[in-house]
């Protein structure tokens, strides 16, 4: 049997952790594995790599993706579908593995309704999937941001100063929310719990009078503070599913924090750090375990579905179902940040 894997989206830590698990378990079970390169943009132009043993070798430590990966929408083709479908045909695949996000599953639960044998392994820092409790690459993204906001604390400190770090986070407030509560933060911000100015200011106030001589304030890239109209971008372009390019929130709420409280503010904005680099090994087991339920998956035929962590186990979900909404921070999570600022 022949397949295809692809990795589509923004990359995140752990995708080489899956091609490996799934080329390994592939071969074992007589499956060869084809690379589609750079997402769907290799379907669509017909870019493919045969993956062997040894070019997955040694790589389950390695960030980013063998592979490429791109933002590519072949839905946005008025013939992405055909071109694809012909490049499947041309490459004689049996079936396609895509690793992605809430955008490259849609993609592969249209691809399945069109008849065509997927099945979906979720990936992104942002932990924002459906139907899954944890995406890998969400693991190293905590970790990075909390190394991080734990040495602002050292240089906040030394300089009286309050902190913001901005972490990455379109929709949901996930890496914010776990950075934060890791690192004793004095406030988080995040998109589904919008908190106003003047309250961040009145909680850093109240610390300050009680002798805190620093203060640390988390925020997501998503967050949309009061004063403003939107969420705060970077640019205007539009990639090809529709979303602008985030950033620079962490700027404004310093300003008007500042402006506030009267205290001294600087701002990090992790960007693509929190992304690049080793997967932690949290990271890397999901990752092996998703690769490893995946092949499940396609010698079982079971196509339309994807590999998803409840609890402990991995089991199988619709990959309509999964794609269907956002997994947002829910109230009892965002309740257990609160008992440390609110
Ligand atoms: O993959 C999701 C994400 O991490 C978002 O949090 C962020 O807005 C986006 O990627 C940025 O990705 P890129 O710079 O690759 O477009």
């Amino acid at each position: 049997m022949r397949i295809g894997i692809l990795t589509g989206g923004g990359d995140c830590p752990g995708l080489n952790a899956v091609l490996r698990a799934v080329v390994k378990k592939g071969l074992q079970c007589d499956i060869e594995v084809l690379g589609i390169l750079n997402g769907w943009k290799g379907l669509l132009d017909g870019e493919a790599e045969p993956l062997s043993e040894v070019r997955v070798s040694g790589i389950i430590d390695r960030g980013g993706t063998l592979i490429g990966t791109s933002r590519t929408n072949p839905m946005k083709n008025p013939n992405g579908l055909q071109l694809c479908r012909q490049t499947w045909e041309r490459f004689g695949l049996q079936g396609l593995i895509a690793v992605g996000g809430d955008d490259t599953l849609s993609v592969a639960a249209k691809f399945h309704e069109a008849g065509l044998p997927v099945v979906g392994v979720p990936k992104t820092i942002d932990n924002d999937i459906a139907s899954t409790d944890f995406t890998f690459g969400f693991d190293t993204a905590v970790s990075i941001a909390t190394e991080a906001i734990d040495r602002l604390h050292t240089t906040a400190e030394s300089h009286q100063r309050i902190m913001v770090c901005e972490v990455m986070g379109r929709h949901a407030g996930w890496i914010a929310t776990f950075a934060g509560l890791a690192s004793g933060a004095d406030c988080i911000i995040i998109p589904e719990f919008p908190m106003r100015m003047a309250k961040v200011a009145e909680i850093i106030n109240e610390r300050r009078k009680k002798g805190k001589s620093f203060s640390l304030v988390v925020i997501a890239e998503g967050a949309k503070p009061e004063f403003a109209a939107d969420v705060i971008k970077q640019s205007m372009k539009l990639d090809e599913f529709g979303h602008v390019r985030l950033g620079g929130v962490g700027h404004l709420v310093a300003e008007e924090i500042e402006r506030l409280t009267g205290i001294e503010t600087r701002v990090t904005i992790l960007g693509h750090v929190q992304r690049g680099g080793t997967p932690t090994a949290f990271d890397r087991i999901l990752a092996t375990r998703f690769g490893l339920a995946a092949i499940g998956l396609v010698l079982e035929r079971q196509w339309g579905m994807m590999v998803a962590l409840r609890g402990n186990e991995i089991v199988p979900v619709p990959l309509k179902e999964a794609t269907a909404t956002k997994k947002l921070v829910p109230r009892e999570w965002f309740a257990l940040a609160e008992v440390f600022f609110g």
